[in-house]
């Protein structure tokens, strides 16, 4: 028998890229599921009652990297029945998708750098793209996450092209699909 703390919790979750749509799909999947939708950069921002850029530039990426675990930790004890979406760097702590694993389904939204570059140039709210050259660091950070963010998941959307409807439908069919 599965031990309590190994148990899934029946939560929905979306990892990916920044611009990959995590929380635009989120919100179309929880309409679609009657499921109420939560997204972990915004749950650090009103705990900390600062923007995530503020909080990158007072404290550093090691400190927020710190909260979002700290916050998955938190949820492992409360989310049940959700959507959440988490912030594109998460995965990057194995502590982190050991907690994300716990919590229920995993989903990637697998996207090609170009198309986040489109989505978000002239986007002033992601700090680690704030940068000379940022369709650069977009292949950078992406070749160096892209296993990570396939290991952590059950199941992978490749999200390019779609709008936000169409990724969330082949999210539930690949999600009935698997059994899950
Ligand atoms: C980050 C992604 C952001 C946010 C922070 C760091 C990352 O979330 O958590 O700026 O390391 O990829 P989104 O993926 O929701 O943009």
């Amino acid at each position: 028998m599965q031990n309590r703390c190994d148990r899934k919790q029946d939560n929905l979750i979306l990892i990916g890229f920044m611009g990959s749509g995590k929380t635009t799909v989120g919100i179309k999947l929880s309409y679609l599921l009657k499921r109420p939708f939560a997204d972990t950069d915004q749950m650090i921002e009103d705990r900390e009652g600062k923007k995530i850029s503020t909080i990158f530039a007072t404290e550093g990426e090691n400190s927020f990297r710190d909260k979002e675990t700290a916050l998955l930790q938190d949820l492992t004890h409360s989310l049940q029945g959700r959507i959440l979406s988490v912030g594109g760097g998460t995965v990057l702590r194995e502590e982190n998708r050991v907690l994300l694993k716990q919590l229920g389904t995993v989903v990637y939204l697998r996207i090609r750098p170009e198309t986040v570059y489109e989505r978000l140039k002239g986007d002033s709210t992601r700090p680690l793209l704030q940068c000379e050259d940022p369709l650069r660091r977009i292949r950078e950070l992406l070749e160096a996450r892209s296993a990570i963010y396939e290991d952590a998941a059950d199941i992978a959307v490749d999200v390019d092209g779609l709008d936000s409807e169409e990724v969330a439908v082949q999210i539930l069919a690949k999600r009935r699909g698997a059994g899950i």
